[in-house]
């Protein structure tokens, strides 16, 4: 059931304060300013290295999930997507930590690689959304998502939830290798406790978002940038935009444009850049200034701080609340969604099931 809105997509994204507000109270003991697991019966301290193994949309809360883990609990992560993984013949020392991330649970080649890791000494984790799939059956850690069925095909709020279940997951290893002390644990669970407020402030820009759409519509391309955490809010916009608009759109690292992809700029490539103000902001704005240089047209998605420093000269801006670094990603998915939703609408495509995509991907 839809509700008020014409599509599951949308639904979808409006739920996102709710569900991760559902799936952070399992993970946050919010009386101690602690974060908390299930129990397992494996020594989450004596893990040395974390391989992260997912597709789409889940890959990307993966590569966040790194940024996560490495500043915290200072573990060295390795990413891949799946089907890179499996055919790689990855060097995976006994007792190391392999978490695989996925809304279905059923995705063909994750749960292979999932299997390959098993079968090469790894401790299976898994943050999975369906808990009676595949991938949550052969867990040795069950992490799982609250973000209820998700029915339109790309995924929202199913990826705003793996980060809040990441987000947790990263303390936890952090507290277990004694990286973390009780304070830096506190403003953990205070920072996320503060997310779903925080995203619902960003759906109430959802008006001015919509009235941006028109500006994307005729793009034949469009690129996305963000640095650091935010870097795969621009990988996940871009695919966003291209799998229900059929707009062809790429993400990039801030910091790689000179590097190549700045030879398209020209005033027919709107780019996008998700640029949180905080220990980045400047690095972004001054790759953005150079895109701005050379005839880009920017849309700028930032926070009232970040607009009024360097919104001038930028075909839109988009506002965003004020938010600690840990918690932007989780807030610069909506407006990044809410992008290619209003995009697809105007284009009048099938929102929910665009073409050649399936919900499930249980084939290689
Ligand atoms: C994008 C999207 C896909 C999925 C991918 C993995 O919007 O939905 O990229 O994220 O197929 O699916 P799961 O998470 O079910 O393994």
């Amino acid at each position: 059931d839809k509700g008020n809105h014409r599509h599951f997509m949308q639904k979808e994204i409006y739920e996102q304060p709710v569900v991760v507000a559902q799936t952070l109270r399992s993970y946050l003991r919010r009386m101690e300013n602690q974060v908390s697991l299930p129990d397992m019966d494996f020594d989450l301290g004596s893990v040395k290295r974390v391989t992260i193994v997912a597709c789409g949309t889940s890959y990307y809360a993966g590569l966040v999930a790194k940024y996560w883990f490495e500043k915290f609990a200072r573990i060295p992560v390795d990413i891949d997507v799946a089907s890179e993984f499996r055919y790689r013949d990855p060097v995976l020392e006994d007792g190391g930590l392999a978490l695989f991330i996925s809304q279905s649970g059923e995705t063909a080649d994750t749960l292979a690689a999932l299997r390959h890791a098993k079968a090469h000494g790894q401790i299976i984790a898994v943050v999975v959304n369906v808990p009676t799939s595949s991938m949550a059956r052969e867990a040795d850690l069950l992490l799982p998502t609250h973000a209820g069925p998700e029915i339109g095909v790309a995924s929202t709020k199913a990826f705003t939830c793996q980060l809040a279940v990441l987000a947790a997951l990263a303390a936890n290893l952090a507290r277990s290798n004694g990286k973390l002390t009780a304070e830096e644990e506190a403003e953990i669970v205070w920072h996320l406790s503060e997310a779903p407020a925080a995203m619902n402030e960003a759906l109430s820009h959802d008006a001015a978002i919509e009235a941006i759409a028109p500006l994307i519509v005729p793009a034949r391309d469009v690129l996305y940038l963000g640095r650091g955490p935010d870097y795969p809010m621009a990988l996940e916009g871009a695919l966003k935009l291209k799998e229900i608009s059929y707009i062809h759109a790429e993400g990039y690292a801030a910091g790689e444009m000179k590097h190549g992809p700045i030879a398209l700029i020209d005033e027919a490539v709107p780019v996008i850049v998700i640029a949180p103000s905080g220990p980045l902001f400047e690095k972004t704005v001054s790759n953005m200034q150079e895109v701005q240089a050379r005839g880009g047209k920017v849309v700028l998605i930032s926070d009232a701080e970040g607009i009024a420093q360097a919104g001038e000269g930028c075909m839109a801006t988009i506002e965003m609340p004020k938010v600690h670094p840990l918690i932007a990603p989780l807030v610069y998915a909506v407006p990044v969604q809410l992008l290619a939703y209003h995009v697809a609408v105007a284009k009048g495509t099938d929102v929910d099931q665009p073409r050649n995509l399936a919900k499930s991907v249980t084939v290689e």
